[in-house]
């Protein structure tokens, strides 16, 4: 208490220093120095702008830009990190370059603030971020191509209420996640857009009174536009929080996938054998081969619909325009981040080495219940019998069989005729899960030709992003 706050910009400023304990609430060094080299990007680029329009001149440019590459260099041999002495990475970089520049380095910050700044940066790390998330969807989509490619003819049960419903393709199944990763690689795309906006120069809140070129840093980063509004460019985290809702749909489609992956897995479904490289053993039921993979996927997909919650919450009642609040976007991006690719990439492993399809207990599941009464109603419908009267007439059917403990393939020739003269020994074949399947001819349905054309588009997809 007491002590002349020296280690701080402002210190001519303010009278005494800050409380130890206050000064480590503040801070964000500890986490934002993961934003170094965007940092510097940025900062780079600020210094061009500020040399190119004469703000400063070239050559004090340029040692700017040298000052610069020295600390990334400094960080690339493991001397500059996130225990330097400052409140955040700006201010740490900041102090770096004056200890190397001397005077000249205290005119880096000229028409920037900390708030236009840390703005850049996080885009600039979301962006390439957003690349490598999209990148790990195309695998996972590959991985389940492959499987997909090789199963056309396996058939699963389908289920609706997880109820027994009709058999479909086990194909049909896994491109169904295709599909739904596509989704979220468009969006993606399209929240890149978004983050694609370039904040730089919108200085604290309310633009400069210096000649910057805020066009020029745009360009320098490679960002396709520049915020219009200054006190909308220093204050939007709607991108982050697309960001997370976008990562968040992601953790739902693995949490799905990783749910059916367990049950499948269970004695009860024996549809999967877990591989010895993705499942653990327990600790004292010998007999027990656990799907922790899907299960940590699963359950992680919490943390990331936490951190949507977290900044929704955290924006509602901001008024413009910065407010120390959006420190807290940092933490809860960068563990979206980490954790959305942990568990793509964990779920591509256990796809591609984790686990392989039980084909005979799926050839005997398709074959031991009454998914094919709706095709004994389709039958019917084809002989001329309103569909809702043939419904009623294999529900009737249903119920004989189930008495008898028989299934529909097993009634005798006479007992379809007594339940209705339209049926006709032609009956038989149309009850085979193949047949059932193959039957599915309407356009996304699971018959084998629509799958396979689904499945060549997706070949397509892939091959034409190779060229
Ligand atoms: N660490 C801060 C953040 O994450 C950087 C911006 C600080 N700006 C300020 N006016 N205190 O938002």
């Amino acid at each position: 208490m007491g002590l002349k706050n020296l280690g701080k910009p402002w210190s001519d400023r303010f009278e005494v220093g800050l409380h130890p304990f206050i000064e480590s609430f503040n801070a964000s060094i500890k986490f934002d120095f993961l934003l170094l080299q965007e940092d510097l990007d940025g900062s780079i680029a600020h210094a061009r702008m500020l040399g190119k329009t004469g703000i400063i001149n070239a050559d004090e440019a340029s040692q700017l830009e040298k000052g610069l590459n020295q600390i990334r260099l400094e960080a690339s041999q493991g001397v500059f990190n996130a225990d330097q002495p400052a409140e955040d990475v700006h201010f740490a970089v900041e102090n770096r370059l004056i200890e190397l520049l001397g005077p000249l380095g205290k005119k880096l910050h000229t028409g920037r603030s900390r708030n236009d700044q840390i703005a850049t940066d996080i885009r600039l790390w979301l962006r390439r971020k957003i690349d490598e998330i999209n990148f790990d969807l195309e695998n996972i989509q590959k991985i389940l191509l492959g499987h997909a490619e090789k199963n056309l003819y396996t058939l699963i049960p389908g289920y609706t209420h997880l109820q027994r419903a009709q058999p479909v393709s086990l194909a049909h199944h896994l491109l169904a996640y295709l599909e739904m990763f596509q989704r979220d690689r468009d969006r993606l795309v399209e929240v890149k857009s978004r983050v694609n906006t370039s904040p730089l120069g919108a200085a604290a809140l309310a633009g400069t009174s210096l000649p910057i070129d805020r066009l020029y840093t745009a360009d320098q980063l490679n960002f396709t536009s520049i915020y219009s509004n200054s006190l909308d460019a220093v204050s939007d985290r709607d991108f982050a929080v697309e960001f997370i809702a976008a990562s968040s749909l992601i953790m739902v489609h693995l949490s799905r996938l990783s749910e059916e992956i367990i049950f499948w897995s269970s004695e009860e479904f024996s549809f999967v054998k877990l591989t010895d490289r993705c499942a653990t053993g327990s600790s004292i039921m010998p007999q027990k081969k656990n799907p922790d993979v899907p299960e940590l996927v699963r359950g992680k997909s919490g943390r990331v619909f936490g951190h949507l919650q977290a900044l929704l919450v955290m924006l509602k009642g901001l008024p413009l325009a910065y407010n120390k609040d959006f420190q807290e976007d940092k933490e809860a991006l960068f563990d979206t981040v980490v954790t959305v690719r942990n568990s793509l990439q964990a779920m591509s492993i256990l796809l591609e080495e984790g686990l392989e399809f039980s084909l005979d207990r799926l050839g005997s599941a398709v074959e031991s219940d009454f998914s094919n009464a709706t095709d004994v109603a389709d039958y019917l419908v084809s002989k001329e019998v309103p569909f809702r009267e043939a419904y009623q007439i294999v529900g009737r059917l249903v119920k004989l069989c189930m008495k008898e403990g028989i299934l529909l393939k097993d009634l005798s020739f006479d007992q379809w005729q007594d339940m209705h003269p339209a049926f006709d020994q032609d009956i038989y074949k149309r009850l085979t899960p193949e047949h059932v399947v193959a039957s599915r001819i309407s356009q996304g349905g699971t018959g084998f030709a629509q799958v396979s054309a689904q499945l060549e588009n997706w070949q397509n997809q892939f091959s034409s992003l190779k060229e």
